[in-house]
């Protein structure tokens, strides 16, 4: 038998993240550039992505940013045009744009519904799509999507029906996108995330029980640092995770496991 040589670097690499300024998205940008990939942030308009393209060059590395709303095609396939113009083929993608609320659910309007719906579950599609076209023409690549442990278990403190079920929505997209671009060379995972201190976490809902709730029912007795979702993306990417495809995996400090 050989044996062949293991690794976790994706060495001259082009990734793309989406809601890479903020949070989750940043960090593994961040972390992609230490691992050798030129790296493209692409969120809304409005964000900042100044510290995170910094964090992306101190590793020897390029960055861009390129603004766009994931809920808009057009928006992301001329988003991937610009990635591969200015950086290369597109070989890695991680789709962490996202949104959350907490409103009671018979009290949800349609609209509410259905904006985080088409921010969380459609975004990620349109995301998908777009980088699959690009490396469907480039011969593969992988995809990393955020889902969540809201996916899997519904909070207790939280009342957050579209966003729970966006989630759950996310990881068994991923499994379709999985099994339909094998042949393709492109492998499409996802990981989910516990409580983690990003902006998101800092709405007034989620503040209120990080200290006590979370850190209680966490078997780590903590959230997560944004750069603990970086190793498991990474792994996902990389060459050591030639045979995963379809997987979720939970980054959650055992809260599931409770
Ligand atoms: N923070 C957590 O505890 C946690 C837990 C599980 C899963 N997640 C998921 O991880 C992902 C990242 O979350 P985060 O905590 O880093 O949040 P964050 O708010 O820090 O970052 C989200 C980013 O997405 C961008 N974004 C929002 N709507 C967009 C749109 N329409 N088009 C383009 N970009 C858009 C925002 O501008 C922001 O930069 C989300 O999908 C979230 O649901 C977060």
């Amino acid at each position: 038998m050989r044996h062949s040589r293991l690794s976790f670097r994706l060495d001259d690499g082009v990734a793309m993240v989406t809601g890479g300024a903020s949070g989750i998205g940043s960090a593994i940008a961040v972390a992609l550039a230490q691992m050798g990939s030129n790296v493209a942030l692409v969120d809304l308009p409005s964000s900042d992505a100044t510290a995170t393209l910094e964090a992306i060059e101190a590793e020897g590395k390029r960055g861009e940013f390129i603004p766009a709303d994931v809920t808009r095609s057009e928006q992301l396939e001329a988003a991937v045009d610009r990635v591969e113009r200015s950086l290369g083929p597109l070989t890695a993608a991680v789709n962490s744009a996202g949104i959350a609320e907490a409103v009671p659910a018979d009290e949800m309007t349609t609209e509410q519904f259905e904006r985080l719906f088409r921010v969380n579950v459609t975004g990620v599609f349109l995301s998908c799509q777009a980088q699959a076209r690009s490396m469907r023409r480039n011969g593969g690549g992988a995809i990393v999507n955020l889902a969540s442990i809201s996916g899997i278990v519904s909070h207790r403190e939280m009342l957050q029906a579209h966003y729970n079920s966006s989630k759950a929505a996310v990881a068994h997209l991923t499994k379709s996108l999985a099994t339909e671009w094998a042949p393709y060379g492109i492998r499409v995972n996802s990981i989910s995330p516990g409580f983690t201190r990003t902006p998101m976490n800092e709405r007034s809902e989620v503040a209120s029980i990080l200290d006590v709730a979370v850190t209680l029912n966490t078997p780590l007795g903590r959230p997560a640092d944004p750069s603990e979702m970086a190793g498991p993306a990474l792994f996902l990417l990389s060459p050591a995770a030639s045979f995963c495809t379809g997987a979720d995996l939970v980054v959650d400090g055992g809260f599931t496991a409770w």
